[in-house]
């Protein structure tokens, strides 16, 4: 067994800000268990002054383990990444012991907060992932979160490109990613990769209340992994992990339910809208995969105007049988936010059988990002709960997840507390349709699944223009993209889900 004490965001200061009887606490701690590695995912100080880190280095001396520290925005913030070299260590390596490796990133840019891998340190990265591709336990430890989390209020900051660094990680079957920078502890199990955001070690801005703590990462012969947030008042939250094989699974049984879920058609007379793969879509769609339902995921038009809305509804006419379709940013641009309602209707919750579509309206004004609000997020718990005995799927236009080929700035606003609702409430099945790229990716026991562009040409899709088709078996979903031109199909992910209704 490998046992890793994970600690973050010490911001060590002359201030009153850091809290010596905290760290104290946690580093007694850890001297005195049997850690066979600390490490620390950065804002080792608060302003990346000298004195800070003349003081911090004293500190870390006294954490009598293998240490890895990485460094943070706080860290490089008056050019202190400079020091954090001479001080501490260097900002990007790689730690080798028997079956384990741990490759740091420096993910910082100098004086803000937000965080990216940028393109050297990106195949740096990829290049380590390769060559270390025969360990048996690979961690990758950066400063900034990769997912959104919850009770961080707005959601900002994540790396810019979280969508290609989670793609890569995913792709070379990394187990952990250890991060900090939020100050709130979190575990996720993201399609298998244990995404370990540590809380805050010794800094007073802790959120909600909460208390200093660190996490405890226990990674067994057999492949289980145990990870604790271990708060300074002892108590002590522990979820387990296992680590993933590769599977595949063929479908069995009757098919359930075949939806098609396709996003940012962009009505409109803009060279940019492809009209004829549209309608090579529809008529696919309606001849070869004659689904349940077809959802569309927002940005129906380009412009919420009059006339887009009316070719648009003509072109949705032609989709035969239930149509469900939330509105986008686009959509509601101008005065399109009574256009929607008036060709497609309000978005309201759709059921048939055993399955149940909850859309939520996302969109706002004038901006890309997208909220749900408070009291969304509240009506959005009451109906996961309303429907706990059914099949549940939401449908909504912005992102919860990272997206690759797409610097994060379409989230929504609230995506870490949505996220968590999703997550914890057991949505079935979550459908998005921002960011121009597909994807599939399960976090916890929810699939979540993002639809690429139908008919716009200025996607991010290496693919091309496409739509999904989620099939969902009993203990079974399987989804796959759709080529809107030559009809060819790429998987985006099969995942196994509760037998048998009641689903949960
Ligand atoms: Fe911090
Ligand atoms: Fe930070």
């Amino acid at each position: 067994m490998i046992k890793i004490a994970h600690i973050s965001d010490t911001h060590v200061t002359t201030e009153p800000a850091f809290k010596g009887y905290a760290y104290d606490l946690i580093i007694n701690e850890i001297n005195s268990a049997d850690f066979d590695l600390v490490i620390h995912t950065g804002d080792v100080t608060n302003q990346g002054l000298r004195e800070e880190y003349e003081h911090a280095s004293y500190l870390l001396s006294r954490i009598k383990k293998p240490l890895i520290i990485i460094p943070g925005n706080h860290d490089s913030k008056n050019v202190g990444y400079e020091l954090f070299e001479k001080y501490i260590g260097p900002l990007n390596g790689v730690y080798e012991k028997e079956d384990l490796i741990v490759i740091w990133v420096d993910s910082t840019i100098p004086d803000l907060n937000d965080g990216r891998v940028g393109g050297y340190k990106f195949k740096w990265l990829k290049e380590k992932l390769e060559e270390y591709s025969h360990k048996k336990f690979k961690i990758v430890a950066v400063h900034h979160h990769l997912v959104p989390l919850p009770d961080t209020g707005r959601e900002r900051n994540v790396l810019f490109n979280a969508g290609d660094v989670l793609d890569l990680l995913l792709k070379h079957d990394v187990d952990l990613y250890v991060c900090g920078h939020k100050h709130v502890p979190n575990v996720y199990n993201v399609e298998g990769l244990i995404v370990d955001n540590a809380g805050c070690t010794s800094c007073r801005k802790t959120r909600k209340g909460d208390v200093n703590s660190y996490n405890i990462i226990k990674i067994h012969d057999d492949g289980r992994v145990e990870v604790t947030i271990r708060r300074v008042t002892s108590e002590e939250v522990r979820k387990d992990f296992q680590i993933r094989r590769q599977r595949l699974f063929i479908p069995k049984g009757k098919r359930l339910f075949r939806i098609v879920h396709l996003s940012e058609s962009n009505v409109s007379d803009r060279v940019y809208f492809r009209r004829r793969v549209l309608e090579n879509a529809i008529r696919s769609i309606n001849e070869k995969y004659k689904p349940d339902i077809v959802i569309h995921c927002g940005d129906v038009v380009d412009a919420g105007i009059e006339r887009y809305y009316e070719v648009a509804h003509e072109y949705f006419e032609k989709i035969k049988g239930e149509r469900l379709i939330v509105p986008g940013h686009n959509d509601i641009s101008y005065i399109g936010y009574d256009l929607f309602r008036e060709h497609f209707g309000e978005p309201k919750p759709f059921e048939k059988d055993d399955f149940v579509f909850i859309p939520i309206n996302t969109a706002q004004y004038e901006t890309q990002i997208g909220v749900v609000g408070r009291v969304g997020q509240r009506l959005l718990r009451e109906m996961l709960e309303e429907y706990r005995e059914k099949f549940t799927i939401v449908v909504m236009h912005h992102n919860v997840v990272p997206i690759p080929n797409v610097r994060e700035i379409g989230f929504l606003e609230d995506a870490g507390n949505v996220l968590n609702t999703l997550v914890s409430k057991r949505a079935d099945l979550v459908l998005t349709g921002h960011g121009g790229n597909a994807l599939g990716i399960k976090i916890e026991n929810t699939p979540i699944i993002n639809a690429g562009s139908i008919s716009w040409e200025l996607h991010r899709n290496p693919f091309g223009n496409s739509f999904n088709v989620i099939d969902i078996y009993s203990g079974m979903i399987f989804a796959f993209e759709v080529q809107a031109t030559w009809g060819a199909r790429k998987l985006l992910g099969i995942w196994k889900i509760k037998t048998e209704v009641p689903w949960k």
